[in-house]
């Protein structure tokens, strides 16, 4: 299956807890790649809200909070899950793989 993805590395699987967020730059673009569940996860490094890194906050449930204000987010859609009713903030997903002990995010 051909996949036309930009795929760069960002560190090891071992640069990351079982259970937890580091934040990498590719380009300007600050992004949080997390490892939850067994899964890999990559939002935007910055909330819409007030432009907190939300890889600060906790992770539960595929959603991590924002330390500001405690907005949630889908780590899969970037969807806003819990905040302002009736506003549509969604921060940017990105796809993440496991290559041969390396961590790749897709751009
Ligand atoms: S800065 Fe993230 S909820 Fe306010």
């Amino acid at each position: 299956m051909s996949d036309d993805r930009d795929w760069r590395p960002v560190g090891r699987v071992e640069d990351w807890p079982a259970e937890g967020a580091r934040v990498i730059e590719l380009g300007a673009r600050r992004i949080g790649v997390y490892r939850h569940q067994g899964r890999w996860y990559a939002l935007k490094d910055i909330c819409p809200h007030a432009g907190v890194g939300l890889a600060r906050g906790p992770v539960q449930d595929r959603q991590v909070m924002c330390v500001g204000h405690g907005w949630r987010f889908d780590l899969e859609t970037g969807d806003l899950t819990e905040g302002p009713k009736g506003r549509n903030f969604t921060v940017a997903a990105y796809p993440v793989r496991e290559r041969d002990g390396v961590v790749e995010v897709g751009l």
